[in-house]
């Protein structure tokens, strides 16, 4: 690695984008390799913000394979269509012609994995004209806004998350999905995770449940589960726990994933939206006591 290159990446401005979560960070060229200083301030900063923007980041797959591995091992998708010649890199699409998006309610990639994904990595490679935004919902702050008396009941709940209703085969039948996701017959697992959990980085509580991925509360039956699930639901989307991104091709989003919710806005049908998703593998996780 030359000198002048680690330099020039050594300047990092962090600019929060609204008063919950979520930061710009100018003054880095993910093109290059990057300093161990930056590199570390890049992960303090998703650790606080929960997710980080970068702008004009114009970097070829390998680049950002080469910047996904200063940040964490690689986890390969196994249900996206991934990018040819790119096994890291997962394709999230839509077509001019459908009308579904992936990622259209809110949820956290891979909570259905027993060691969910530490974050995400989407760089905008085409993006409609107007549209496409994605938005983001703090779970610290959801938990914090909690009573005293429902956190003390959730933080002894656990939680069953599962793959199966919306990458398996049955799934896939009722979903206009096209070509855009694969292996329906390996989405068979459900995994069992506290429902309040502790950041292994910031060491804040979070809330972790999510309406795409999370089915019931273990120990009790879907329908008894449902009215608690949804009224976390509805807390969890209120807008003061939110950051909206608008996107540029050449953005990137990375977002914590054990401590945010994400969902895609489908309002840009008749366009077409591509993005390549690298998803960074995760370590275990624990609840707080
Ligand atoms: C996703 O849910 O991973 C995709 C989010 C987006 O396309 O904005």
């Amino acid at each position: 690695m030359k000198t002048e290159e680690l330099q020039s990446n050594a300047h990092l401005e962090i600019i929060p984008t609204s008063g919950a979560l979520g930061a710009e960070l100018h003054g880095v060229n993910l093109a290059e390799p990057l300093p161990p200083q930056t590199a570390k301030a890049i992960r303090d900063a998703l650790a606080e913000h929960g997710v980080i923007f970068f702008r004009d980041q114009e970097i070829t797959p390998e680049q950002h394979i080469a910047f996904a591995e200063t940040l964490a091992p690689v986890n390969i998708n196994r249900f996206f269509k991934l990018v040819p010649g790119y096994a890291q890199i997962a394709e999230v699409r839509k077509e001019p012609e459908q009308d579904k998006n992936i990622g259209g309610a809110w949820h956290t990639d891979h909570s259905y994995d027993q060691f969910p994904a530490l974050g995400s990595i989407l760089l905008a490679r085409e993006v409609p004209p107007r549209g496409g935004d994605t938005l983001f919902s703090s779970m610290w702050l959801a938990y914090d806004a909690l009573s005293a008396g429902l956190k003390q009941m959730l933080e002894g709940l656990r939680a069953v998350h599962s793959s199966r209703h919306v990458f398996g085969i049955q799934a896939r039948r009722q979903r206009d999905m096209g070509d855009r996701l694969v292996n329906a017959e390996q989405a068979t697992q459900d995994v069992v995770h506290p429902v309040v959990i502790r950041h292994p980085e910031s060491g804040r509580k979070i809330l972790y449940v999510n309406r795409t991925f999370t089915t019931h509360f273990e120990g009790w039956t879907a329908e008894e589960s449902k009215p608690l699930l949804e009224q976390l639901y509805a807390h969890g989307s209120r807008p003061e726990f939110h950051t909206r991104f608008q996107w540029r091709k050449g953005s990137i989003a990375i977002w914590d994933n054990r401590s945010t919710w994400h969902l895609a806005v489908n309002d840009y049908h008749g366009e077409r939206r591509l993005m390549h998703r690298i998803t960074l593998e995760g370590t275990p996780i624990a609840g707080v006591h």
